[in-house]
């Protein structure tokens, strides 16, 4: 099996950190599987043999990222730490893009929201369906319409060969997932894009410094040295796909320091663009930083259903295509 420094640019040119993290982390399971399936996802989508694409216009294609991450205590992880995201954003964000015709790998929690489900009771198998009998089952007709509007939205997506999803659990799957897919869509220059709405654990255990056991109560408090996970934002900018169209989030709790904070990691991490949200009014309204300036969206509070996603992926396909046109303009110079 190729090892996740095979699969990079030179491990010398890596920052130390992210050298440690990746080098401790437990190999990612069925890497194999998860790399044919994205090789074979980024080819249906940028091969002329795409019937769905035509046969000029290959799609693009964007990696969005969604729901957070957990930090296991013991290897074999009884306890763990994690986060509030939900995934939500991810999820409609996904369906937008769809939306707008890209292809989109939609990296995302496992058991996280899903796109096109957004309308689906929270437990859906119990309260969507009804015994009529001994041995048969019906769709509750109260959910009829909603189930029938995800099941289209969902199987089209899929059918046209414009949804990949893959699960993660923990900040070590994650993060080797993401390398492995950027690696896999360096190919795609400027067409390659991320959107990495997902909320990534700041702090870990190392591995080879966690427990391998449950950790017991009898040892009485317990005192955990968290090491701090090397953000990979600027490894994809300048080594794993330097030219796809990066949109990084910030999210915080102080509106007084969120613009300052987006605006210092699109600096910091070369990022194309910064959604800066706030944790209580993030279904509401975003701000995209850009170096140009900022532009803040907003639900249509008019539409009881309208979401904060259709403005914020409107706005981020347009500036796909400005960054698009001017990579290319650049290239033919
Ligand atoms: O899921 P929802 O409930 O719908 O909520 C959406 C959201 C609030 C989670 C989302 O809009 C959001 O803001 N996501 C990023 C939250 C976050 O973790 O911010 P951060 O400042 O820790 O990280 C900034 C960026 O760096 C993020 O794009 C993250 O993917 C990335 N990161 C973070 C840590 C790390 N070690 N490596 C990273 O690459």
């Amino acid at each position: 099996m190729e090892s996740m420094n095979d699969m990079g640019a030179s491990s010398d040119m890596l920052d130390p950190g992210i050298e440690t993290f990746f080098d401790s982390a437990p190999p990612l399971k069925d890497y194999v599987s998860i790399k044919r399936k994205v090789e074979e996802f980024i080819e249906l989508n940028s091969s002329s043999s795409n019937k769905n694409a035509g046969n000029k216009t290959f799609r693009r294609i964007v990696c969005v990222t969604s729901g957070g991450t957990t930090v296991p205590l013991e290897q074999r992880c009884v306890r763990y730490i994690d986060n509030f995201s939900s995934g939500h954003r991810g999820a409609a964000s996904t369906e937008y893009f769809v939306k707008a015709g890209y292809a989109v790998i939609f990296l995302h929690r496992r058991g996280s929201c899903q796109p096109y489900c957004s309308t689906l009771p929270q437990d859906p198998l119990l309260e969507c369906f009804e015994l009529t009998g001994e041995s048969s089952v019906q769709v509750h007709q109260s959910h009829a319409e909603a189930i029938k509007k995800a099941l289209k939205g969902h199987n089209s997506a899929v059918e046209q060969g414009q949804l990949l999803k893959l699960p993660f659990t923990t900040t070590f799957d994650y993060l080797q997932m993401l390398q492995l897919i950027a690696l896999s869509m360096k190919s795609l220059g400027p067409l390659g894009s991320f959107c990495l709405a997902a909320a990534v654990s700041d702090f870990y255990v190392p591995w080879e410094s966690m427990a391998e056991h449950k950790i017991q109560s009898t040892s009485g408090p317990l005192d955990l040295r968290l090491a701090q996970v090397p953000k990979m934002l600027k490894v994809i900018r300048d080594e794993w796909a330097p030219m796809a169209f990066c949109i990084s989030f910030k999210l915080e709790t102080d509106t007084s320091i969120l613009l300052e904070k987006a605006n210092m990691a699109l600096r910091k991490y070369d990022m194309h663009a910064v959604v800066a949200n706030e944790l209580l009014t993030r279904k509401e309204q975003v701000t995209i930083v850009t170096r140009e300036g900022s532009t803040t969206v907003r639900r249509d509070e008019t539409e009881s259903d309208s979401e904060v996603e259709k403005p914020l992926v409107e706005l981020l396909v347009d500036m796909h295509s400005d960054y698009i046109e001017e990579s290319t303009r650049i290239a033919c110079e």
